[in-house]
């Protein structure tokens, strides 16, 4: 392809494009600075590249998500989320004997150090969730020093997504004065999961299997979406050459916003909030387009998505007939899709594109497992692992990684002398 032509007053620049295997095309700024003291200024990043991947593919106008070359859809109806987390992290499906081999492990490195229980102890009762998993994935680090070993990282890998799931649960079992329920080398991944969150010592606790399964294909559908904000900041982190806990740690971070994996329990806020208010929709549709007003629908817009959300429609087709088989019947579901229909056909709406995401509908799911609303964006972070851990690793082996530094526009003050205390007029009130 030929290079792109920039001018700049009397300058005219050649910039080299670069074509990515979907044929999406970039224009290599990379040089601009050097050649002309320009920087571009693109807020949000919504029109910067920060790397090449091989991981992800989204196409946004279409609707299309693809894991390494693979649908979503195709991943959720016939895979596992080991295995998912396996293409992410190796690059291809596994073989049978891959899988069983990667299971094994994960299934083996399950345990906390016992040291590291007593973390918890002191957290207050209603520490947010994710508070307390940022904080203990980060301080894994302190007990797995991955740059002491040559093949420490390879198992520090298997180690977190193998004990995540371990401190999400005793983060739930903590926030309810439960004992903490030790995992078990005979389920498998999402059925350990939901055996530590909801057994207890003095009864049988068997996990449905169509629970385990729902848990499964929701990870599935969270398990990557290419350079997003918390996944940005697990690259940028580990940019500086920080470890992998720490990195995935500030991943978590970034995540718990509600506008990016914190969405998925303010949708049910909100839409506990229109059926108390009586399950007026249209109400709340007129607020969310009322500039005057914070409010937002939560769980729609996207900023890649300019079509449906391919995950949204995966959840939004199993919900009714899980929540059939569960024999629950949710008022929230009914509320949700009065309230997609009606925002849909809002001209507001569908003059900026707005269609509801991964989050309007994986609570409703969630809520039907019965997995509290504060443990939600525990459950995407579960989900997303795998896809942080394949993304810093790329970024850790590309041998074009520079440490993340973006540069400015500086809009302060011109350079001044100080002023002596004594000279100083009141400024402000604070
Ligand atoms: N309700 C009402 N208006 C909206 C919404 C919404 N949910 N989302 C965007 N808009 C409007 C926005 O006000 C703006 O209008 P205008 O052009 O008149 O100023 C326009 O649509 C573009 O919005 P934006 O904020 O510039 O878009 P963005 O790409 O910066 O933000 C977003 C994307 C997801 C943060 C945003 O759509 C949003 O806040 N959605 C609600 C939170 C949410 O559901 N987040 C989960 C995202 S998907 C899961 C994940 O990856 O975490």
């Amino acid at each position: 392809m030929d290079n792109a032509t920039l001018t700049l007053g009397n300058e005219v620049l050649e910039l080299p494009m670069v074509v990515g295997s979907e044929g999406e095309k970039a224009v290599d700024i990379r040089k601009l600075r050097a050649g002309t003291g320009t920087i571009t200024l693109d807020s949000g990043y919504g029109n910067t590249g920060s790397c090449e991947s091989a991981i992800t593919f989204i196409d946004g106008e279409k609707g299309i998500l693809r894991h390494r070359g693979y649908s979503i859809e195709d991943l959720t109806a016939n895979s596992t989320f080991t295995e998912v987390a396996y293409l992410l992290i190796y690059g291809e499906l596994p073989s049978e004997e891959e899988l069983a081999t990667f299971e094994e492990r994960l299934t083996h490195h399950s345990l906390l150090h016992e040291d590291m229980k007593k973390f918890f102890e002191g957290y207050p009762a209603n520490a947010p969730p994710m508070s307390v998993l940022s904080t203990i994935v980060a301080s894994l680090s302190a007990f797995y020093d991955e740059s002491t070993q040559e093949d420490e990282l390879e198992l520090n890998v298997i180690r977190l997504i193998a004990k995540i799931k371990t401190i999400a649960a005793f983060a739930y079992k903590k926030s309810i004065g439960q004992p903490y329920i030790y995992p078990r080398n005979d389920l498998d991944y999402s059925s350990d999961f939901l055996h530590m969150m909801f057994a207890v010592p003095s009864e049988e606790y068997e996990v449905d299997p169509l629970v385990s399964k729902t848990l499964n294909r929701l990870m599935i559908l969270h398990a990557d979406h290419e350079q997003n904000c918390s996944t940005s900041t697990v690259r940028m982190v580990g940019s500086s050459g920080a470890n992998l806990f720490g990195s995935i740690s500030a991943g978590i971070s970034a995540l718990s916003g509600p506008l990016h994996g914190g969405a998925n329990s303010a949708v049910i806020k909100m839409l506990n909030m229109i059926a108390e208010d009586g399950g007026n929709v249209d109400k709340y549709v007129e607020l969310a387009k009322d500039k005057s007003s914070d409010f937002r629908l939560m769980g729609f817009g996207h900023r890649v998505y300019k079509n449906f959300d391919p995950r949204a429609r995966v959840i939004k087709s199993s919900a009714d007939a899980v929540l059939d088989q569960l024999g629950i019947d949710d008022p929230l579901l009914d509320i949700a899709k009065k309230l997609e229909r009606v925002a849909l056909e809002d001209e507001y709406f569908a003059a900026r594109r707005l269609y509801p995401n991964v989050d309007f509908y994986s609570g409703i799911l969630y809520r039907a497992m019965g997995i509290p609303t504060n443990m939600f964006t525990v459950m995407f972070a579960l989900g997303r692992l795998p896809g942080w851990i394949a993304q810093w690793l790329e970024m850790k082996n590309d041998p074009g990684t520079r440490i993340y530094r973006p540069r400015q526009v500086y809009v302060g003050e011109n350079g001044r002398s100080y002023v002596p205390i004594a000279e100083r007029g009141v400024v402000s009130a604070g």
